[in-house]
């Protein structure tokens, strides 16, 4: 007889800088490279606004986590996947984070009350063209599924740190290559208060500095 528990792929433990990460195969497998975002995140966090920290797209946590345990700051983490959510809050309480650390299970528009401002948004969303995905078939549709052009959640994450970002707040948002950036920065209203301010290309993407105004 099988339940739901039997049928749950085994549990994998990977180390992602100083912190020890759980996930399976229902999540995206963490990629090591990611924690240079998490580094660019503790430094941003220390020369800007007080505040804690949003990550759009958590998965498992760990982009999240490892800037925080940088720099402590409160941070919400938010993914619309459950089972993302459960290793999530695994992995802050095995990091010693948990009183730091809220789960937010929902989509990125409609998980934040209108008036929470953070100091920095970490944002991991997928980016890879839907007709592409077949290119990717050992990662969940729904960590790597970016729409017709890989951008449509990219962009909810750019409208909602416009909308939940303090004034000198950051917005690092990874992407899969700097013309995708362009494409988000060409798309910028000046009514968003974002402006790009760097992309730094890593092993298998790039990751997007906006930097909140006003
Ligand atoms: C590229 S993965 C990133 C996961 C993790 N941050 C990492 O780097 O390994 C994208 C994540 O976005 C989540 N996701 C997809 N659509 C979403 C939505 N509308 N709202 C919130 N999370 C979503 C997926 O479940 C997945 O965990």
């Amino acid at each position: 007889m099988t339940d739901e528990l039997s049928l749950a792929p085994t549990p994998e433990v990977m180390e992602f800088g100083e912190l020890r990460i759980r996930y399976d195969a229902r999540v995206l497998r963490p990629r090591a490279w990611t924690t240079a975002q998490s580094a660019w995140g503790a430094e941003l966090l220390r020369g800007g606004p007080e505040g804690p920290v949003l990550e759009l797209c958590t998965g498992a946590g760990q982009i999240g986590l490892l800037t925080i345990a940088r720099e402590r700051r409160r941070l919400v983490a938010v993914d619309l996947n459950p089972v993302a959510c459960e290793h999530a809050r695994y992995n802050a309480e095995q990091a010693g984070l948990a009183d730091l650390v809220e789960v937010r299970e929902g989509a990125v528009d409609a998980v934040l009350d209108t008036e929470e401002r953070f100091a920095l948004v970490q944002a991991d969303p997928p980016w890879v063209r839907r007709t592409e995905t077949g290119r990717f078939p050992e990662d969940p549709l729904l960590a790597i599924d970016g729409g017709d052009d890989g951008l449509t959640l990219a962009r909810t994450c750019v409208a909602s740190a416009g909308e939940h970002l303090l004034d000198g707040g950051s917005l690092l948002l990874q992407l899969g290559s700097r013309e995708q950036a362009t494409t988000l920065d060409a798309e910028l209203s000046p009514s968003a208060g974002l402006a790009l301010v760097e992309v730094r290309e890593f092993e298998r993407g790039v990751v997007a500095h906006l930097l909140r105004t006003r």
